[in-house]
């Protein structure tokens, strides 16, 4: 389902995003991030076919996002983002950090690892882009390493 509170458009960072259709206070759930639920082993496979929609939900299952009616999908990558992905009773939501301005690209950090980064550029366009899309706390590690 469209979440009332964003718009899909072109986007600066990549392709499309998700942009503010009015200002969104901060804690404000801004959608969720929904998809079709698969077991480890399936997600294990779809990962290695490189899937990149994939968050990990519990012990035994994964959400594949990559699905037409998940429009948190078109959500880009941020090393300063403006929402976060919260996990709560097996979904996920994206939620705002901060204050977002009606108009302005939501952004979440898609905590990735280290493995292949550099095939991740990252465009964010952010003062403290760490020039690949890694998750927060790895960043310091890349750039005491690159
Ligand atoms: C979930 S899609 C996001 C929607 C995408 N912009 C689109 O138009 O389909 C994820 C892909 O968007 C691109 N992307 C997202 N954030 C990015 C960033 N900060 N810098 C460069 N590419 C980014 C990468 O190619 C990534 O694999
Ligand atoms: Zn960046």
């Amino acid at each position: 389902m469209m979440s009332e509170v964003i718009h899909i458009a072109a986007s600066p960072i990549h392709g499309r995003g998700g942009f503010a259709s009015a200002r969104l206070a901060a804690g404000t759930r801004v959608i969720e991030y929904v998809g079709e639920r698969i077991t480890k082993a399936e997600s294990a496979r779809r990962c290695e076919a490189e899937n990149w929609f994939i968050f990990g939900l519990d012990d035994e299952f994964d959400l594949d996002g990559n699905v037409e009616w998940n429009a948190a999908r078109f959500l880009n990558h941020s090393c300063e983002p403006n929402c976060e992905a919260v996990f709560e009773e097996g979904r996920v939501w994206i939620v705002a950090l901060r204050e977002i301005e009606s108009g302005e690209e939501v952004t979440f950090n898609y905590g990735y690892d280290l493995e292949n980064y550099r095939e991740h550029r990252c465009h964010c366009g952010a003062r403290s882009c760490a020039g690949y899309i890694v998750a927060a706390e790895l960043l310091p590690h890349l750039r005491r390493n690159s």
